[in-house]
């Protein structure tokens, strides 16, 4: 089969989502062995488990054969099939929107590479540079800053490489553009130097600071924070985005903590350079820092990468602006934990003091101890709700019940919905039974008001669509347009047992359902339907209008239908499996073996059915490929 050239971006997406365990355990069955997992080799004739998996590198190892390697390479070498084929899979799989490569995009691309390699080396030069500063007399000040007013000892200060920008305006121009001979353009888009306003010529950006390097995965500096001694505005400069910064989606010390977020199982998201450097030196060491920005999705699920219990703990600065930063920086993350996503918690240190505070007077194993007792996101919200209020005030009672329906509206899952509820109720009450029963009931008719209202303000701002909802979105358009295929595509859906996973696509769906069969006026209707749910239109209005890319779908009807239902059905085949995985986890085999065996039967079941779903859309021909929701152009075919 023909695969088409996929983009560096949708390679490196389907290398950040696949997890390494994940993929192995669908052919080896493995085992837990310390932050390691093991299992018989699949590339030899194994009778001892020799083949060990690493969550925490991501890599595969057989001791015996000598079989090692990431992800893509376990599945090209397993199924003997070609690296673009195994990321195609992949990103089918883990929902990666595919993108591919036009011929001149490669030229660009390939010019791209050099750039980067480029600006690798003067960052890594400059980070040198600030180091060796920090050790000559112009650095003095720096050194004792680091050593006094900070307490750092000189292991933590070389182990984070920090350094110090010297006083002058072209210290470091003159070393990189007169004495290395660095293009200047090269080092401006270093960030290193800012062009001068008035004439020509420039400056050092980093001047008389702290210099610290922010490094990425692979501990390649990519850029730095720089703090001003005493007062000097802003406390800290970053560097600017650059090719290699984007601030959105790099944790700080990442690259240094990740080993210690798989062993202790949880990762620790501080706001400042210097929490991270004050946990660091005293052996907390699963901590890492935002740098000043919301915490994106992105951020988020590298952490998780690391993390089986995907247990993430916020110990944001808890200071007068208190909840509203900490809410604010939670910002989209909310989803997330939401969706149990992520097993957010939130800790608030005592007196609003920030860990490297903290630590200044307490000692490692008390933070260690309030970690330990950080409560969920959700419950720290409640919290922070009903703490504020002043129960016996009517208007608050009234403000806090909204606050907290609004909060419970969100949660998808039923059965906390009702827990959640009952403890509200409860709290509310302040514990009078008679009241608490009469609130349950209220609550809950609050709560199912807000849900549609507080989703449809979600769809509203989600640009990122995954390759299911806009699979969901091809499904419903089709629908809607295509009156011949209706009778298809309900069908399909019927009976597969499949429904749409959006509350939108749910709701329309419901709708559509709901009006008689042979409906000649479908469209029609459906607008009037919705005229009693106005809100509720508009994230699907889109769906009711035809542009260029959307027309090219009803062109080749049958072929993105059958890729979106597979999409679908291998969402639910995965859901399903995992239902049925974690069931057989948590049941005992010596009490229940009969139960245990049809759990296995199931998980088999639905990886069988996973298996052939792949098999058959890796059949599809190339015209296909460019049908898959997202391939915006039709890929050409090239050389390859
Ligand atoms: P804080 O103001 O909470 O500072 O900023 P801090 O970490 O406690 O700093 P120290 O202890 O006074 O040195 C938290 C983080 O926000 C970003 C930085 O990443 C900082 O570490 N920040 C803050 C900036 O980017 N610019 C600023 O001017 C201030
Ligand atoms: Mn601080």
């Amino acid at each position: 089969m023909d695969v088409p050239r996929l983009h560096p971006d949708t390679i490196e997406a389907v290398k950040q989502r696949a997890d390494i365990v994940d993929v192995v355990s669908d052919h080896v069955l493995l085992r837990k062995r310390g932050k390691d997992f093991v299992g018989l080799c699949p590339f030899h004739d194994d009778n001892s488990p020799s083949f060990t998996v690493s969550p925490t590198k991501q890599f595969y190892y057989c001791f015996s054969c000598g079989a090692g390697g990431n992800t893509v390479k376990f599945l090209m070498e397993l199924g003997k099939r070609s690296f673009g084929e195994v990321v195609l899979d992949l990103a089918r799989r883990y929902q990666v929107p595919v993108q591919t490569l036009e011929p001149a995009q490669r030229q660009e691309l390939q010019r791209q590479l050099s750039l980067r390699e480029q600006l690798y080396e003067v960052l890594v030069l400059t980070a040198r540079f600030f180091e060796h500063a920090l050790r000559q007399s112009q650095g003095e000040a720096a050194l004792a800053y680091l050593r006094s007013t900070r307490g750092l000892n000189e292991a933590t200060i070389q182990q984070f490489q920090l350094g110090y920008a010297p006083a002058g305006w072209q210290t470091l121009y003159g070393y990189l553009v007169e004495q290395k001979r660095y293009p200047v353009e090269l080092v401006e888009q270093a960030g290193l130097v800012v062009p001068r306003q008035e004439g020509s010529g420039y400056y050092d950006r980093f001047r008389d600071r702290l210099m610290i390097p922010i490094h990425d995965l692979q501990g390649r500096v990519i850029g730095f924070g720089g703090r001003a001694f005493g007062d000097a505005q802003p406390k800290y400069l970053n560097s600017p985005e650059t090719e290699l910064f984007d601030k959105g989606k790099i944790l700080f010390a990442l690259d240094q903590a990740r080993a210690a977020i798989a062993k202790d199982d949880r990762a620790v998201v501080v706001e400042g350079y210097f929490d991270v450097i004050a946990l660091h030196a005293v052996g907390i060491t699963n901590v890492v820092a935002s740098m000043g920005t919301a915490l994106s999705v992105a951020q988020v699920r590298q952490l998780l990468r690391y993390t089986e219990s995907k247990q993430v703990i916020l110990n944001f600065d808890a200071d007068a602006a208190g909840v509203k930063a900490a809410e604010r920086a939670i910002g989209e993350v909310a989803e997330l934990a939401y969706q149990g996503e992520v097993q957010l918690r939130v800790l608030n240190l005592p007196d609003g003091k920030d860990p490297d505070d903290f630590l200044k007077i307490h000692r490692a194993a008390d933070y260690t101890a309030l970690l330990n007792q950080a409560p969920l996101w959700l419950d720290w919200q409640i919290d922070q709700v009903l703490a504020d209020a002043d129960l016996t005030q009517a208007d608050q009672f009234h403000q806090a019940t909204e606050a907290v329906a609004k909060l419970l509206g969100r949660l998808p899952n039923a059965a906390l919905r009702t827990h959640y509820i009952h403890y509200c109720a409860e709290r509310l009450s302040q514990s009078n039974p008679r009241v608490a029963i009469q609130l349950e009931a209220d609550l809950r008719t609050q709560v199912r008001g807000q849900r549609w209202h507080g989703r449809s303000q979600k769809w509203q701002t989600s640009g990122d669509r995954t390759l299911l909802e806009e699979s969901e979105a091809q499904l419903l358009r089709l629908y809607l347009h295509l009156p011949a295929y209706r009778p298809q595509i309900h069908d399909a859906l019927e009976s597969r047992d499949l429904d749409f996973t959006l509350p939108q696509h749910r709701f329309l769906w419901q709708q559509i359902l709901d009006l008689p069969k042979a409906d000649t006026n479908l469209m029609v209707d459906l607008q009037d339907a919705y005229l009693d749910f106005p809100d509720h239109l508009s994230p699907v209005q889109p769906l009711f209008q035809l542009d260029e890319k959307t027309q090219r779908d009803i062109l080749r009807a049958p072929l993105v239908i059958r890729a979106a239902i597979a999409c679908l059905e291998r969402v639910l085949c995965d859901k399903r499996c995992r239902h049925f995985l974690d069931l057989w986890t948590q049941s005992d085999p010596t009490t229940a073996p009969e139960l245990l065996q049809y759990y296995q039967q199931q998980i088999y079941r639905e990886k069988q059915r996973m298996g052939e779903i792949d098999r058959q859309q890796r059949q599809t021909t190339f015209a296909d490929l460019a049908l898959t929701p997202h391939l915006t152009e039709l890929p050409s075919l090239e050389d390859g």
